[in-house]
């Protein structure tokens, strides 16, 4: 926390808008327009429910099918299930460990062949990272595709100065405890009309009709954000460039001590991109490096530290068995992925020493590990 979000509760408070709605709701949705340049901005109750609100407002149902990058946590793809729509996964690309666009052109191609293209492609921008913007965007429009932006992990990320989420026809971010501004639990949908807006807040709002008593036509959801968790949004805004520079200087002072070990690399930056570096990974080369990412969680746990694997690519989970991931050549690079990289501690709230801590111990690991095996 920055220290003024709880003033802004006590404005909710005060003037008594204990609700899904009010002065901070307002004002939170203004802020993260002006932050993100963005059109239009709807706060809801999570980052899940906004993808859920971007496939509906696109009019995503039973028999659909949607594509979604495979590198991702699940919240990405879930809501492609609550709609009744059929998920199709694209492999990552090793630049970017984002969508790989050649996988994405393949699998529309195919798609175009047989009649079936996606009714939406959601596009994840992992660990805050930029995905390869320009070339999705275009073979989107090629294919008369719509793009989601997940930009969950990515708030304060930029391709070519401009921030991700705002590329895409709707994007997401989310304000789970974990991400790089939280309001405890929340979300907002971004996108570039108005009339889209106006449709998801019908939708958040249990699709009550414009009568004069309660009429539903459709079905509908209570996704709108608490005007109290919006107040800690409204103070967050105010420290979200803190938090962003905080975070890629954890990423620096990590990519300063790897760059000299050998079978250690960092997470890529793509050329033209800005990542907000909301998680600070590296990438182990198996062929250098003995100890597996799943050793080391085990090995740093008993040093106190959480490290984590990468996320486990979407098309092998068991809640989406069955279905297909397009990869560009005969690997996959997000299985490959899955295996070599690990996340490392990166909180806005984390200090030189305890970070020095961190790198201490996981190179102790790494030297006596790569040791032994040269041994
Ligand atoms: C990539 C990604 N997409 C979607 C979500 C879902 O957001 P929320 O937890 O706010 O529902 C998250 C995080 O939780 C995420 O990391």
């Amino acid at each position: 926390m920055g220290g003024t979000e709880q003033s802004y509760i006590v404005d909710a408070f005060k003037t008594n808008w204990i609700a899904p709605l009010g002065a901070n709701v307002d004002g939170f949705e203004q802020k993260m327009k002006q932050y993100t340049g963005a059109a239009n901005a709807l706060a809801l109750n999570s980052g899940t429910a906004a993808i859920h609100l971007a496939l509906i407002t696109l009019g995503v149902t039973t028999g659909d099918t949607v594509f979604c990058s495979t590198l991702t946590f699940a919240a990405s793809a879930n809501p492609i299930v609550y709609v009744g729509a059929k998920p199709v996964f694209i492999d990552s690309d090793e630049q970017s460990w984002n969508m790989c666009p050649i996988a994405l052109e393949k699998a529309l191609a195919d798609a175009a062949r047989r009649n079936q293209l996606p009714k939406a492609v959601i596009l994840v921008h992992i660990l805050g990272l930029v995905a390869d913007l320009e070339a999705i965007q275009t073979i989107c429009e090629t294919y008369g595709v719509p793009l989601i932006e997940d930009a969950a992990e990515s708030l304060g990320s930029t391709y070519k100065d401009q921030m991700t989420g705002t590329f895409g026809e709707m994007g997401i971010y989310s304000f789970n405890g974990n991400k790089i501004i939280t309001t405890s639990g929340g979300g907002m949908l971004l996108s570039k009309t108005k009339a889209t807006r106006t449709v998801a807040f019908k939708y958040a709002t249990q699709a009550k009709e414009d009568a004069p008593f309660y009429l539903h036509e459709k079905i509908g959801y209570n996704y709108r954000l608490s005007n109290v968790l919006a107040g800690i949004g409204i103070g967050q805004m105010e420290v979200i460039d803190q938090h962003v520079a905080k975070r890629r200087s954890i990423f620096d002072t990590y990519e300063m001590v790897f760059r000299e070990v050998d079978g250690v690399s960092m997470m890529p930056i793509l050329p033209g991109t800005k990542p907000n570096c909301w998680l600070s990974a590296i990438r182990l080369n198996p062929e250098k490096i003995e100890v597996t990412t799943r050793e080391l969680v085990t090995m740093m746990a008993e040093e106190g530290i959480e490290v984590r694997m990468m996320w486990n690519p979407l098309h092998l989970q068991p809640s989406f068995s069955g279905t297909t991931c397009y990869q560009a050549g005969d690997e996959n690079v997000s299985e490959k992925l899955f295996e070599e990289v690990l996340c490392l501690p990166s909180g806005s709230a984390m200090r030189g020493s305890q970070q020095a801590y961190v790198i201490q111990k996981l190179l102790a690991r790494l030297s006596r590990l790569t040791a032994i095996n040269s041994n």
